[in-house]
């Protein structure tokens, strides 16, 4: 395996055992291995690492944030991390396609204590937050946290744009595609190719729009913090 690949591998590794694995809650850690025992790692993996699960947490209570929305659900890694963050009386909307995998975390999220805080939208996210602008809910959120199909991350940008109040944030997950926004497509697995070029677009879209700051962090597979300007 080339030497940069093992190097970010132990790294990973190490901020597990010595930072993460070690502050994680109960019912994560639970959560983190059904997921693990039920699908092939290809698919485990689609969940956010307790490391980046623990920042989203922190970032949440440092904002105060009380009224989030995910898109991207899966078993819930980070929706339970984001519940598990904000005030009793929060809320997060969260929307995804798929109510099975949502199915295998929530017995976590109940022995958490914190099912009342989420409100799960079985549906596809577009048609959700266009419903949520032309439903008055402009300005209502104080984050959103992005994690689906890479190729709908422009369409969800305005009416994120919408939704989230001014000074709020909104996260992009995987904007640094395992690595593959800077090697040629050719020598790229064919499995992760197609959406390089839509997280290429999104992150040139989000390091140029005037309406937002933004900053790329690269924990996990990248993740882009957009705090709303106006
Ligand atoms: C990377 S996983 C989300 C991982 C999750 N944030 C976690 O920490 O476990 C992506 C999820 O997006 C969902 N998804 C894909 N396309 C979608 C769409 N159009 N609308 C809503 N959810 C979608 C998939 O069903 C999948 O569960």
């Amino acid at each position: 395996m080339d030497k940069t690949l093992l190097k970010s591998q132990a790294l990973q590794q190490y901020i597990n055992e010595t930072n993460a694995y070690p502050r994680e809650h109960e019912q994560l850690k639970k959560l983190r291995e059904a997921t693990i025992k039920k699908y092939d790692p290809m698919i485990s993996t689609m969940s956010v690492p307790p490391d980046e699960g623990q920042l989203l947490s922190m970032f949440l209570k440092v904002m105060n944030a009380k009224n989030t929305l995910e898109i991207g659900v899966f078993t819930g890694y980070s929706l339970l991390s984001t519940a598990l963050a904000l005030p009793v009386d929060g809320k997060v909307t969260a929307i995804d396609i798929d109510r099975d995998a949502y199915g295998v975390g929530l017995p976590f999220i109940k022995a958490a204590g914190v099912e009342h805080k989420i409100n799960f939208i079985h549906s596809d996210a577009f048609p959700i937050l266009n419903d949520l602008v032309n439903n008055g809910k402009e300005g209502e959120f104080d984050f959103a946290f992005v994690d689906a199909k890479k190729e709908d991350y422009i369409k969800y940008s305005e009416p994120l744009m919408k939704l989230v109040k001014v000074g709020g944030v909104i996260a992009y997950d995987n904007t640094l595609w395992y690595g593959t926004v800077v090697e040629p497509e050719d020598q790229v697995h064919e499995r992760l190719r197609k959406p390089i070029k839509y997280v290429r677009e999104l992150n040139s879209l989000l390091a140029t729009d005037p309406r937002i700051e933004s900053s790329l962090v690269s924990i996990a597979d990248g993740l882009t913090l957009c705090r709303r300007l106006y």
